[in-house]
């Protein structure tokens, strides 16, 4: 079999026939398919449901599929199979890990709560099942805000890993008795408020799409705030929040700053308008190790199968369900 440059560049199906392939082999092994937001635009279109993190959780609490094929990094895969441990949950490249999530160790957090007995610990779902197990409650960048004000506010909160997410909660609910661990995405951290600025000066009419895990979303803020930008424009969202704000935009514009392949589901929500990535260098290669290949060998193969010790999934399973509970339905299809 030819693979063509396309494919190696990761961008589209490796030859005709991929797609119904995959899905017949899916469909015997009774599997369900669902990408996330920054998965390549050939995995996205074969897929039976594409959304943001807490959507996709949602879905995989619920489906009837025997087989979840998680095409998103490790965390999210970890996250179904304690939603569902009777199911068997498949991830087409075990190594698509996740900076963000490696930015806090379990011992490193075990540490932190015992300089703060009492506090309440939320995590991002962007965590390792161990991390969730030590947590009191997950959230994601759709229900963050709303996570943390469900908290009685003479609680201490301990919230983490990411800095930039954490910043935004707390300034969005004003809550001084909040700590935020110093996390970071590297792919997220990247896209730089000079940048932002750049580009929202070159596209005066354009509306900012800003994911909260960016080092951009102060920067965004203060656009804002300074009149650089009028204010309605500037919206702070989830990737699923982003599909959802795209639907129901009358702009002709959007500069988006958040990780590239997000830009497939926003052309797809509204063609009519001209999205362009604040940083085109923005891709995240763990994202970007599901390719069509992989995922083809996942099917056919049962590859690669995701395993959470069932402790620790008991243990972070409370944290997680009360996170699927919380907040907007979570922008997926
Ligand atoms: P969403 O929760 O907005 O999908 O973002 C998750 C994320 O950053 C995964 O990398
Ligand atoms: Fe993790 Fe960042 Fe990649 Fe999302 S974009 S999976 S937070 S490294």
């Amino acid at each position: 079999m030819t693979v063509t440059a396309d494919v190696q560049a990761g961008t589209d199906v490796p030859y005709p026939g991929w797609a119904d392939e995959v899905r017949e082999l899916a469909q015997r092994r009774n599997a369900v398919l669902l990408a996330h937001n920054y998965q390549l635009p050939a995995i996205q279109d074969v897929a039976d449901h594409v959304g943001d993190s807490l959507a996709l959780s949602r879905i995989a609490a619920e489906v009837d599929a025997g087989t979840i094929v998680f095409c998103g990094v490790h965390f999210m895969a970890e996250t179904a199979k304690i939603l569902s441990p009777d199911k068997t949950v498949l991830i087409p490249d075990a190594r698509a890990g996740c900076s963000l999530a490696d930015s806090i160790t379990v011992d490193e957090l075990r540490a932190w709560k015992a300089e703060h007995p009492g506090a309440v610990v939320v995590s991002y779902v962007n965590t390792t099942a161990a991390v969730k197990a030590e947590t009191d409650i997950c959230c994601t960048s759709s229900n963050a805000v709303e996570v943390v004000a469900s908290i009685a506010e003479d609680r201490e909160v301990l919230f983490l890993p990411d800095q930039f997410l954490g910043a935004h909660v707390r300034r969005t609910l004003n809550r001084a008795n909040m700590h935020v661990w110093a996390g970071e995405c590297h792919v997220h951290a990247g896209i730089n408020g000079a940048e932002l600025t750049a580009q929202a000066e070159a596209h005066p009419d354009a509306e900012l799409f800003v994911h909260p895990e960016c080092g951009c979303a102060t920067s965004a803020l203060y656009l804002a705030g300074s009149g650089t930008v009028p204010a309605d424009r500037v919206k702070i969202l989830s990737t699923g929040g982003m599909v959802d704000a795209a639907r129901a935009s009358h702009a002709k514009s959007v500069l988006v700053a958040t990780e590239v392949g997000m830009l497939h589901q926003l052309r797809r929500a509204a063609p009519e308008i001209d999205f362009r990535a604040v940083n085109e260098r923005a891709s995240c290669t763990y994202m970007k190790m599901i390719t069509p290949m992989a995922l083809l060998r996942s099917v056919r193969e049962g590859t690669d199968e995701v395993h959470v010790d069932p402790d620790l999934a008991a243990r972070g399973r409370a944290a997680v369900e009360r996170m699927i509970a919380v907040g907007r339905p979570g922008g997926g299809e």
